[in-house]
């Protein structure tokens, strides 16, 4: 019996160990599997200016929809406010393109882009005055004038070109 008793501890302390260690394999093993997805969330994490221009984005694709349709004046004028506000907030933002440029040039660089952006609100404020007077192609025009302006505001500020 007392021979016995060392020798059923030492099964036990070793089926513990086992466990133990089973189980920060499997951990590690699950956080391995992890590490992807989190690089992956880290990659794609947009910045607070993508948020806003998202933002646009989304409001003009239902624009360009309601645009064609004098009833649907009203949610127009909703859409053209989300556009507005989401310049309004990205005005003040810098784009992530700026750590890119030399030192010299970055008060020039942060100018030409809040200029940029009033242009880009100044279409819209257009583009609203438009469908208020119920100039409903007028305003068609003025969604066009405005959307020409993303690729050129997008080459010379984003990093993608
Ligand atoms: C006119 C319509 C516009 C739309 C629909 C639009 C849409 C977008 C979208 C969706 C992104 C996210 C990146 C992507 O997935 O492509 C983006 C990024 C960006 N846009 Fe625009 N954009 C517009 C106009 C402008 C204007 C006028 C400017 C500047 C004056 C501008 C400056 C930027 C910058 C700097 C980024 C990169 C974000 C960052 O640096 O953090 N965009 N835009």
């Amino acid at each position: 019996m007392p021979r016995k008793f060392p020798s059923l501890f030492a099964i036990a302390c070793l089926l513990t160990a086992g466990l133990i260690i089973q189980n920060s394999n499997a951990r590690a093993a699950s956080s391995q599997a992890q590490d992807p997805a989190t690089q992956d969330a880290e990659e794609h994490e947009e910045s607070a200016m993508e948020l806003q221009m998202k933002r646009v984005e989304d409001a003009m694709r239902l624009l360009r929809r309601s645009i064609r349709k004098p009833e649907a004046r009203a949610d127009s004028v909703g859409h053209v406010q989300e556009c507005q506000e989401g310049f309004l907030l990205a005005k003040a933002m810098t784009p992530l393109l700026l750590a890119n440029i030399p030192e010299a040039e970055q008060s020039a660089f942060k100018r030409d882009f809040r200029l940029a952006v009033i242009e880009a609100m100044e279409a819209f404020l257009d583009l609203e005055r438009a469908l208020l007077e119920e100039r409903d192609d007028d305003a068609r025009e003025l969604y066009k004038k405005a959307r020409a302006l993303e690729d050129p505001a997008h080459e010379r500020f984003t990093e993608d070109g």
